[in-house]
């Protein structure tokens, strides 16, 4: 089972990768030698010369920019403190790297990342920031903040961004409350992930670009009716570790034909919901579940007819092989993996 999970999990994270590059591979392949303007404890190498590495070097404060450098590489060091001036030299930076630091909302000077009128990737995951920075650049493209101690986000965080497509706000500590309106207006947003946050309900008001959500991890106990009908685009649903409850999802609430996956697994489902037959991974292991209800799954099996489930998981459920209606076997041909325990 878990190499299976294993491999759906890259399967995501390549369909994903395609937009990314290799930012997290902070230091140059070869020892380079440095450009003049490079500060010492940095590097910019020749053949890159848009880039300074600064990671992973201890740095207690972020050194000098020269002029030139649109990609900031910071990550990995023990920098408490964006302070003013900084940036000054550099006001069209892309991207900027600040992953695994100690800065604090209140350490971040104005006149600094505010300034960054063309920044397209702010990483600013494990910090200790307890509100978004910012006002952001408008021209962001994408946005991680993981692994903060957010208990805030303004609704006019990420307003106007309309290149936004991805905004990764997992290991935080926000409520429903806390991300009311965030995601209103977003023309291109296509992945957001609030997982491991202390969510009462899926994110309100997320626009219909949206590809991907993961909302593993919270305190969900209810979907709202259409509220996955609100996203056509949708195919990639995570729910896992909530509190689901069978009076908490609405009749034909995943009743929609974009979702690929969705993962229900380990909450309080003690039926299985009813889904659309073009989706092609259900997670239900955990819950407890019962009965296994066919037509969930199949609604009109025939011949030409059938679910196009390939991974179905009942496991940790009260469900046994022999729970199975005799006529699934027609239904589910394209699941190779059913798992019961
Ligand atoms: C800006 O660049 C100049 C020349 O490279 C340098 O002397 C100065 O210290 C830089 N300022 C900052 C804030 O990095
Ligand atoms: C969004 O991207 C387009 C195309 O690259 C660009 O022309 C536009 O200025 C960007 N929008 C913002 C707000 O930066
Ligand atoms: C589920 O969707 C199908 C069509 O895709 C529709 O015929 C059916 O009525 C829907 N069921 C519910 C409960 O909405
Ligand atoms: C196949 O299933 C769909 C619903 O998903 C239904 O609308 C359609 O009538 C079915 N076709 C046949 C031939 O059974
Ligand atoms: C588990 O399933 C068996 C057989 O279907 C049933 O008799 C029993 O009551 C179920 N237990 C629970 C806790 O639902």
């Amino acid at each position: 089972m878990f190499p299976l999970r294993v491999f759906l999990f890259g399967g995501l994270v390549s369909l994903c990768v395609c937009q990314y590059y290799d930012y997290d591979f902070g230091l140059p392949p070869e020892p380079v030698q440095s450009t003049p303007s490079c500060v010492q404890e940095c590097e910019c190498p020749f053949n890159f010369p848009t880039a300074m590495y600064c990671n992973g070097r201890n740095l207690k404060f972020i050194p000098i920019v020269p002029t030139g450098i649109k990609y900031l590489y910071l990550q990995d060091n023990l920098i408490e403190e964006i302070k003013p001036g900084v940036f000054d030299n550099v006001t069209d930076l892309r991207w900027l790297v600040l992953d695994n630091n100690i800065i604090t909302s209140d350490k971040i000077q104005s006149g600094t990342i505010d300034k960054l009128g063309k920044l397209e990737k702010l990483m600013f995951s494990n910090n200790k920031l307890t509100k978004p920075p910012g006002p952001l650049s408008k021209s962001l493209d994408e946005l991680k903040l993981i692994g903060n101690q957010l208990t805030s986000f303004p609704s006019g965080t990420l307003s106007g961004m309309e290149n936004l497509t991805s905004v990764y706000l997992s290991k935080n500590q926000l409520t429903s409350e806390s991300l009311a309106g965030a995601f209103k207006g977003l023309k291109s947003l296509m992945l957001l992930d609030v997982s491991e946050n202390k969510l009462k309900k899926l994110p309100a008001g997320v626009p219909p670009s949206l590809l991907m959500l993961y909302a593993d991890n919270n305190e969900i106990e209810s979907i709202s009716g259409g509220y996955v009908a609100k996203l056509p685009e949708l195919q990639y649903l995570r729910v896992s570790h909530n509190k689901l409850v069978d009076s908490g999802i609405p009749a034909g609430v995943f009743n929609v034909s974009s979702l690929l996956e969705l993962d229900l697994s380990f909450n309080k489902l003690q039926t299985i919901p009813e889904v659309n037959e073009a989706l092609e991974h259900l997670y239900l292991q955990v819950n407890q579940i019962s009965k296994f209800d066919l037509g969930s799954i199949c609604k009109f099996s025939s011949p030409v007819n059938y679910s196009k489930l390939k991974t179905l998981r009942l496991d940790g459920n009260n469900l046994t092989h022999s729970s199975m209606p005799d006529d699934a076997s027609n239904c589910l041909r394209q699941a190779s993996e059913i798992i019961f325990d």
